[in-house]
């Protein structure tokens, strides 16, 4: 599904990722794990076009897209859940949940089946995002990004700044995401909770790849993670 071959991108003269690869399958789940600063919302932020590499290549469905502006990716299939969520403060949450209509992309989502799959959001449709809980903003912006339809969905860091409960339900909703055969690139700081959620992690340091697989174990994740 996403394949991306030695991606180096940063800002200015500042080069904040470098020489990346990693492929994503259809129905995978991949954790990209890294302390701050490792490059890891730079990554996502090259993946969906918000920032142009200085090299490396992306491709989707085979089809390199490394060029194409950020827009033209979400129609392609490509949402991000920003860091920080993102959502437009003073719009209603069913405003917010309907900006990516205008990607045109059909399919499982539309606002009924949003709806079903976080009844939190049906509840409070009405309501102005911005006076919403850190949780509720949080569902509202993977909402969103769902109504895109996308075949690659890309969370950055859904889980910050949120209570364990609040994190578990978030996390909760992954699965039936991964049934419509979507593929999850997830970033999270949270060791643990990264590797309960995948099926492969890769772990940044420093904007280079320290460690990559699957069946890895708690102890060699957190030393990639901290580089000793
Ligand atoms: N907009 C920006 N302008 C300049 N430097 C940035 C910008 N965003 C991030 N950086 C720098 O790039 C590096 C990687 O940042 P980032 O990808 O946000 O890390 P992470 O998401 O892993 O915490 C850091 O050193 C950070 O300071
Ligand atoms: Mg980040």
């Amino acid at each position: 599904m996403l394949e991306i071959s030695g991606l180096t991108a940063g800002y200015g003269q500042m080069t904040a990722l470098r020489d990346v690869s990693l492929t994503l399958g259809a129905g995978e789940v991949l954790a990209v794990i890294g302390a701050n600063g490792a490059g890891k919302s730079t990554l996502l932020k090259t993946i969906s076009g918000l920032l142009v590499p200085s090299s490396g290549t992306i491709r989707l469905g085979g089809e390199d897209i490394t060029r194409l502006p950020a827009y033209v990716r979400a129609r392609r299939g490509i949402a991000l859940v920003p860091e920080g969520r993102k959502l437009f403060r003073s719009l209603t949450v069913e405003e917010n949940l309907k900006v990516p209509a205008s990607a045109g992309r059909a399919g499982t989502w539309t606002l009924e089946s949003v709806y079903e799959l976080l009844p939190l959001l049906s509840d409070r449709r009405a309501r102005i995002a911005g006076d919403l809980s850190g949780g509720e903003q949080q569902a509202t912006a993977i909402g969103r990004a769902l109504l895109a339809n996308p075949d690659v969905l890309l969370l950055d860091e859904v889980s910050l700044g949120l209570a364990p409960a609040v994190v578990a339900q978030v996390y909760e909703v992954v699965p039936r995401i991964l049934a419509e055969g979507t593929a999850v690139l997830l970033v999270e700081q949270d060791v643990h909770q990264a590797m309960r959620m995948s099926t492969s992690v890769h772990c940044l340091l420093q904007g280079r790849t320290s460690l990559t697989g699957s069946d890895l174990s708690a102890e060699e994740v957190s030393r990639a993670y901290f580089g000793y």
